[in-house]
């Protein structure tokens, strides 16, 4: 059983108030289980929309959250963004503690404050910034995390590995897995301390993002893979040949089989994809904002044209008509 419970079972006396996705229900303690305070997810991410977050803010009033109360949020990323926008919505806001378990979610989604919700035009379009409280990460939970979240997780990994030298150089050296993710968290609360609102150096922690969101919306594939495979288009197509090869090594270090990289793998729908940058685009300006790597540590933002991306886009072979 988790440390950190001991920790949460003084909330229980002011009222104990929880989010918490089913999956890791055999790690919780009794009393958490027993709960009539609890408000479960079955399937997250497609529960991450209006009408759930509509239920739970029912939920929780009629169970008397008062301003003064704690959201507790335990569960991947999607949970803890749709518990984190129901914490910042509820009586015009409650705190909230995020307790990721996911590796995923303990790297990037349960860190930062950025807490949302999808909506049919599209993910993560409606929401806030509201900081947790607390972040407790507990590994334990990542024993029972399927193969397939473990690779998403590595891909936000790799993303810090392109941004920070200390980073890469531990995956590389295939260090401990939760050294490696530490300081992933590490380096995601530090940016978020300088620039919580997204408007300077928080931005370059979208590498991959772009593209990874249009694959996620239309291969419906786990969130970190999309964003491999974001960071790989990206690179083909700005013809960044040395980081392609640095991805490569950090798949390697990290015993992911290259075969991942292999648009022709998936079925990609071309249409989807290309419907989904459209409608991204449209919310931004004329151009649009990519992140590109010019050596490990030094990634910068680019303002380009959105035409220059289709081009190049329509150009490469796996988006040809
Ligand atoms: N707010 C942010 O800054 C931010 C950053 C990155 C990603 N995100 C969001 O996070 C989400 C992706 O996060 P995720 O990959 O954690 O997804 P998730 O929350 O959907 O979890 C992935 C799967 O793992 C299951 N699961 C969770 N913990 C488990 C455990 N310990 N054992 C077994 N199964 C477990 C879940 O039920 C789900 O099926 C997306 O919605 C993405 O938009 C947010």
């Amino acid at each position: 059983m988790p440390e950190l419970f001991k920790e949460l079972e003084d909330y229980s006396k002011g009222g104990f108030f929880a989010m918490v996705d089913r999956k890791v229900a055999d790690h919780l303690p009794e009393w958490v289980k027993a709960s009539s305070h609890v408000f479960w997810l079955d399937h997250p991410e497609s529960q991450k929309n209006l009408q759930v977050f509509g239920e739970a803010c029912s939920f929780f009033l009629k169970m008397g959250i008062r301003r003064q109360s704690k959201l507790i949020a335990i569960g991947g990323g999607a949970t803890t963004d749709l518990a984190g926008f129901v914490a910042a919505s509820v009586l015009r806001g409650v705190s909230w503690v995020s307790i990721p378990t996911t590796m995923l979610a303990m790297v990037d989604g349960a860190i930062g404050g950025k807490v949302a919700i999808n909506m049919p035009e599209g993910k993560n379009l409606v929401g806030a910034f509201h900081a947790p409280e607390q972040v407790l990460i507990c590994d334990e939970f990542l024993t029972t995390l399927p193969e397939e979240e473990w690779l998403s997780g590595k891909g936000e990994v790799i993303k810090y590995g392109f941004l920070s030298q200390k980073i890469h150089q531990l995956i590389i050296d295939k260090a401990d897995a939760s050294i490696v993710a530490w300081e992933c968290a590490l380096h995601k609360k530090t940016v978020v301390e300088r620039d919580f609102k997204e408007t300077g150096e928080r931005i370059l922690l979208n590498l991959g993002h772009t593209l990874g969101h249009a694959f996620e919306s239309s291969l419906k594939i786990p969130h970190g893979l999309s964003v491999i495979l974001g960071m790989k288009t990206l690179f083909n197509l700005y013809e960044l040949k040395a980081m392609e090869e640095e991805l490569r090594a950090m798949l390697k270090a990290l015993d992911v089989s290259e075969k991942i990289l292999e648009l022709s793998n998936y079925a990609l729908d071309k249409k989807a994809f290309f419907h989904y940058l459209e409608q991204d685009k449209k919310r931004t300006s004329q151009e649009i904002r990519l992140i590109l790597p010019s050596a490990i540590g030094d990634c910068r933002v680019h303002e380009v044209k959105f035409k220059d991306l289709l081009d190049r886009l329509r150009l490469h072979d796996n988006f040809k008509n």
